[in-house]
């Protein structure tokens, strides 16, 4: 659906907007209070979450953020460490909340967008030790790269053989799972705990699902109600999550390979900004140095927003975003001066 103003946002794919069939789901919905568990289309949505990722329950949150956090609460202690890339979201956007657990974050280096098992083992024989281990799949500040199976199961043994639990921030989940063509629950097989955002690139317009080890979800539920994430009749929005994953998961190929065509775009005009092959998903942070210093306001001024974020620019590809805005897009990159 396009943008009522005919902008072209390119800030996030948060700014998605749900579709028709999610809308009628959302105005259909069978609901019930939560609190009780007696919401219907959230038990459903929750089941179908835990099946998908091969995990054995499922616990709906209102935001990617309460899914980590609840998380690091349910299986981090207080005063000890949670590893995690440099850039990740649990410790550049979520660090405050992060702190309040009581975990002091000792961050891997994300070089090449994923940390290693010697990361892993080098950070283990620190002080304070360790009691939670977080993937980002897709990485989000590594222009959304997606991690291998192999890279995952690799850190997850390492954890493993000390007995640290793994959490696995997939607010992007699907697009890894799409980008590398694994199936979602394999990608996340090796960790305990695995959240996804539906409010992202699939298009919903409220929340994510925590998944895992019946107990730990038991457990999680808990802290959700403690954060003040224990919503009631949210089976209104919970239906758009299940359309989300029924209908737009497939879709997603489609966002890659627009993105893929701006980092074209932006390296065939501004050399240096960005490596295209660097973009196997639907984010492209390229390098502001590179590009003219009023490249926003330019592309604004013709309707086209992205995001300025520290030394880089964003650009995020969605399903609001076609081919014709595509080439849009791509014409404006092409001619700027
Ligand atoms: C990798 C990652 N994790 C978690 C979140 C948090 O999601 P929310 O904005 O729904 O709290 C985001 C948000 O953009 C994200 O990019």
């Amino acid at each position: 659906m396009p943008s009522p103003d005919g902008r072209i946002d390119l800030r996030s794919d948060t700014v998605t907007t749900p579709t028709p069939a999610m809308r009628r789901a959302m105005a259909d919905a069978e609901v019930g209070d939560d609190v009780f568990g007696e919401d219907p289309t959230i038990n459903r949505f929750q089941e179908r979450a835990a099946e998908l990722l091969g995990m054995e329950a499922g616990l709906y949150v209102p935001s990617g953020t309460m899914a980590n956090q609840v998380a690091l609460r349910t299986l981090g202690r207080r005063d000890t460490a949670l590893l995690c890339a440099e850039r990740a979201h649990v410790y550049r956007v979520e660090g405050e909340s992060t702190a309040d657990a009581g975990l002091t974050v000792r961050t891997l280096p994300d070089g090449a967008g994923a940390f290693t098992p010697a990361d892993v083992e080098r950070a283990l024989a620190e002080e304070p030790a360790p009691s939670l281990l977080t993937i980002e799949n897709t990485y989000a500040a590594g222009n959304g790269r997606p991690w291998r199976l192999g890279e995952v199961r690799a850190v997850c043994d390492v954890a493993d053989g000390r007995d640290l639990p793994v959490h696995c921030d997939g607010a992007r989940l699907w697009n890894a799972s799409v980008a590398l063509g694994v199936p979602a629950g394999e990608l996340v097989a090796p960790a305990t705990t695995a959240m996804f955002c539906v409010s992202k690139g699939l298009g919903a317009p409220v929340g994510s699902v925590l998944c895992g080890p019946a107990d730990v979800v038991a457990a999680a539920r808990k802290w959700r109600r403690r954060l003040g994430g224990a919503m009631r009749q949210a089976g209104v929005i919970a239906a758009a999550g299940l359309v989300a994953l029924e209908t737009m998961v497939g879709r997603l190929a489609d966002d890659h390979h627009r993105a893929r065509a701006i980092a074209d775009a932006l390296a065939g005009r501004f050399p240096g900004s960005i490596d295209p092959a660097t973009v196997e998903t639907n984010m492209i942070f390229a390098a502001r140095d590179r590009l003219p210093a009023d490249l926003l306001d330019r592309l604004r001024a013709e309707g086209v927003w992205a995001l300025a974020l520290g030394d880089e620019v964003r650009f995020v590809t969605h399903k609001d975003v076609d081919d014709d805005d595509l080439e849009r897009v791509v014409k404006l990159i092409q001619q700027m001066d």
